[in-house]
């Protein structure tokens, strides 16, 4: 079929042409704002979940609903890489700098707001040299939250920036996304900050997404970290993978026949990238102008489960030793998650903790989890599906 009009949209990050099931998440954020203006408290969420099933794509709609609502917001992203904590807070600082230069002018006039870029700046000029002070045009010899120290100077940083954000009636939210990769100085900071902006009243708002240990990573930084209102991100109902699958196609005035969406539905399992794959895959296989059969969907399934193979199992595999190989071998033969008991006597080992080195390498990886204690699971659904695929063809 015409590829020009073909709807769907594999990338990690692509803003799918449907956000479907996602009303509960999306109502979430519209309810920290309206509390917000209200001066109330509020629990921005953080959502966590398996890879693929959406959730960048989500925070950045609770991003667009901040954005939308006047608010000062900054994305930043966790990695994995040495020297990430300079790089990150340059980024935090960065982006606020940015963010405060896309203020309206009369508010930047303002003596709160002068006061506050007066902070931004410092704490930019702190992070690194970034050339924004002249272009600020303030004093960054004021010397607050320009400590090195990240957890006094976010803190510090928000706490200048109050009376600007609260006469504009806005909040200022912070947006991190693979948040189980900040460095834990970083994110104990936003963590605070979130805290003490909570028992003060300011309106400040971490708001974050990440793989399904980030409670327990958050927990394990700060404990505070119970005060977020954490959201579980799942694969689709089969009813809303339907629909992310024929109302794009709708819309282009194509349908898909029943037997091939029901095809395309069970094979996607309702997660997001697989859908888009697999849609995407239908979609290019198709010869007929406005039809997708079950055979173009049985095309779909071949073609697509390569695509899966080729941009999210087989990288990742390649990224394990040896041992770690070992250990998620013996994995896939679970159907979901396994006993670490279970692993140790299928890999002939004689404690769990003879499989630590492994397992911990492997969570540090964002390759598996800890559903449970004592539990272990792939981040990526049907990783288990691809590994058994590769050791019996
Ligand atoms: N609600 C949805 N309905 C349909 N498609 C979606 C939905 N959410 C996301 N997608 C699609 O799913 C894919 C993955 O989305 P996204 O990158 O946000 O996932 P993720 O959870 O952040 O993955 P990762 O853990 O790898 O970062 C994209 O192709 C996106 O277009
Ligand atoms: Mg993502």
């Amino acid at each position: 079929m015409d590829h020009s009009r073909n709807p769907y949209t594999p990338g990690a990050g692509t803003p799918p042409p449907a956000l479907v099931g996602r009303d509960d998440e999306l109502a979430a954020g519209r309810t920290v704002i309206a509390r917000t203006s209200r001066g109330r408290v509020a629990q921005p969420p953080i959502l966590y979940g398996l890879r693929g099933v959406g959730k960048t794509v989500l925070l950045k709609a609770l991003q667009a609903q901040a954005d939308k609502a006047g608010w000062l917001t900054v994305e930043i992203e966790g990695t994995q890489t040495a020297s990430q904590q300079d790089q990150t807070r340059q980024r935090l600082a960065r982006a606020l700098v940015t963010s405060a230069r896309a203020l309206t002018p009369p508010r930047r006039t303002s003596q709160a707001w002068q006061r506050a870029l007066a902070t931004i700046s410092a704490f930019s000029v702190a992070v690194g040299p970034l050339g924004m002070t002249a272009t600020l045009g303030v004093d960054p010899a004021r010397g607050r939250a320009d400590s090195g120290d990240p957890s006094i100077d976010v803190e510090e940083l928000v706490s200048d920036l109050v009376p600007a954000l609260k006469e504009s009636g806005i909040a200022l939210a912070v947006f991190v996304d693979e948040i189980q990769d900040l460095d834990a100085a970083t994110l104990s900071a936003l963590i605070a900050t979130q805290h003490r902006a909570s028992q003060k009243g300011w309106p400040f708002h971490l708001y974050g997404a990440g793989l399904p240990n980030v409670p327990g990573r958050m927990a394990e930084v700060h404990s505070y970290a119970e005060r977020f209102h954490f959201m579980r991100i799942g694969a689709l109902s089969a009813r809303d993978a339907r629909s992310a699958l024929e109302s794009p196609a709708a819309a282009e005035g194509v349908s898909f026949t029943e037997p091939a969406v029901e095809r395309l539905v069970q094979v996607s399992g309702g997660y997001p990238y697989f859908i888009q794959v697999y849609g995407d895959q239908a979609w290019r296989n198709a010869p007929g102008p406005s039809s997708i059969t079950y055979d173009d969907a049985l095309a779909a399934v071949t073609t697509g489960t390569a695509v899966l193979d080729e941009s999210l199992f087989h990288s990742r595999w390649d990224r394990a030793t040896p041992a770690q190989k070992h250990l998620m071998r013996a994995m896939a033969e679970d159907r979901s998650s396994s006993q670490l008991s279970d692993l140790v006597s299928r890999l002939g080992k004689r404690r769990p903790s003879d499989l630590s080195v492994a397992r911990d390498a492997l969570i540090k990886k964002g390759l598996i989890f800890a559903p449970d204690r004592g539990m272990l699971q792939f981040t990526v659904p049907h990783m288990d599906d691809y590994i058994r695929r590769q050791h019996e063809g």
